[in-house]
């Protein structure tokens, strides 16, 4: 069986929908083919995911990245960033991929002040810098931090950076202080409540199922 093409059986392909109409009478010759349009699956998918790391691997990520950037790059702490908060269970350590590739981490907590919340350790690794994905974290910081109940997020952020966390809507709080030996200045910003529940931790019911 011979296949017929639709344009020469007088169909036309439209381009805008993707799909075959009808333009011609039985054997008159096509007016205009439109092609469909080649379809990117790519499109709309994000390339940066964040999220809290929620396994081994995903923990030993975020820590090689705090540590090739605040040890090894900028020599913020000599050893290991790692402290107290780190063994904490109610801190948060978030980890962005690029393509499925560790790029970037951030860590919260709460501060024990009613609704407060501390948010540290954003780095991006050199090679990914400028690709969006620092935003991300701290949006995400943001977002994860009013989920949780928190009513303000405060950060030490390095003075270099103030402007970066201004485009993000963080205002400053202080003048400059010395924080782990480098000038930083106080700034923080209001959390609203949650946007998507599961960023809670608490157990959504939906219809007759519960999910996390
Ligand atoms: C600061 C840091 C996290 C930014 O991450 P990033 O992934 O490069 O940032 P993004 O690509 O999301 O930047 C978003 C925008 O802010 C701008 N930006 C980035 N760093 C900036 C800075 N220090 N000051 C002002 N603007 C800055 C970017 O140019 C970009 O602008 P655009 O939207 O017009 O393109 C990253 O440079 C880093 O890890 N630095 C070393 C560690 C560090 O300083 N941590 C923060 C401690 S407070």
């Amino acid at each position: 069986m011979t296949a017929v093409l639709p344009e020469r059986a007088g169909l036309a392909v439209d381009g805008r929908e993707g799909r075959v109409a009808a333009t011609a009478r039985p054997g008159a010759a096509p007016s205009r083919i439109r092609p469909v349009r080649p379809v990117n699956v790519l499109v709309g998918v994000d390339p940066v995911v964040c999220r809290p790391a929620a396994d081994a691997a995903a923990r030993a990520a975020h820590h090689a990245i705090r540590h090739a950037v605040f040890v090894e790059e900028q020599g913020v702490f000599a050893d290991s960033d790692l402290d107290a908060h780190d063994a904490r269970e109610d801190v948060v350590h978030v980890l962005a991929t690029h393509l499925g590739r560790p790029a970037g981490t951030v860590r919260l907590y709460p501060t024990g002040r009613p609704g407060e919340w501390l948010g540290d350790r954003l780095a991006v690794l050199p090679g990914f810098r400028s690709a969006a994905i620092g935003g991300p974290l701290v949006r995400f910081a943001v977002e994860t931090a009013g989920a949780r109940d928190g009513s303000r997020m405060r950060a030490h952020v390095q003075l270099p950076n103030e402007r970066f966390f201004h485009r993000l809507g963080w205002t400053t709080d202080g003048p400059v202080e010395t924080y782990v030996g480098h000038p930083h200045v106080p700034m923080s910003i209001p959390l609203v409540g949650p946007v998507t529940p599961w960023l809670a931790g608490r157990r959504v019911r939906v219809g007759a199922a519960v999910q996390r």
